[in-house]
């Protein structure tokens, strides 16, 4: 599988609401695993959503701490009333960093690739990344998130 470019803003396809996936056990989907997969170890980031190579469909991975998590129609179970003011950044968006504002600990439940329902409890970066990748499904992009700070 060829690593797939990435869009960057603005492009339309980036603010737009993905589709549900009916089937996640489908040839096109594994085979959009596997190109993303491999699209987000080639760029070094830690997150990558589907409509970031063109497909608006509820699909996004996430690589940190060594793991693996691939998101099938992931939806927020639990957000913590404590937030979090992090620095982060986006593969559509290459070197632009900035403070986001997030929960710091969130629940969320998420599909296998079987189809089989998962449930998945994250804290800290990892929270995070979900949480910024679950916006880019909705059509959300951190930087509508961007925390403002005073000037000194
Ligand atoms: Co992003």
């Amino acid at each position: 599988m060829a690593i797939l470019p990435i869009i960057t803003y603005p492009n339309s396809i980036l603010e737009k609401k993905t589709k549900k996936i009916s089937d996640p056990k489908a040839t096109e989907i594994k085979q959009l695993i596997l190109g993303m997969l491999e699209t987000l170890k080639n760029s070094g980031g830690v997150g990558l959503a589907a409509p970031q190579i063109g497909n608006s469909l509820r699909l996004s991975i996430i690589q940190i701490d060594g793991k693996t998590h691939i998101l099938i129609n992931p939806k927020f179970k639990y957000k913590s009333w404590k937030k979090i003011v992090i620095e982060e950044g986006c593969l559509s968006f290459p070197g632009v960093f900035f403070p986001v504002k997030r929960h710091s600990k969130v629940t969320i439940e998420n599909l296998n690739k079987d189809g089989s329902k998962k449930i998945i409890k994250a804290e800290g970066l990892f929270a995070q990344a979900l949480q910024h990748e679950i916006d880019h499904l909705d059509g959300i992009l951190f930087i509508s998130r961007k925390v403002k700070t005073k000037k000194s």
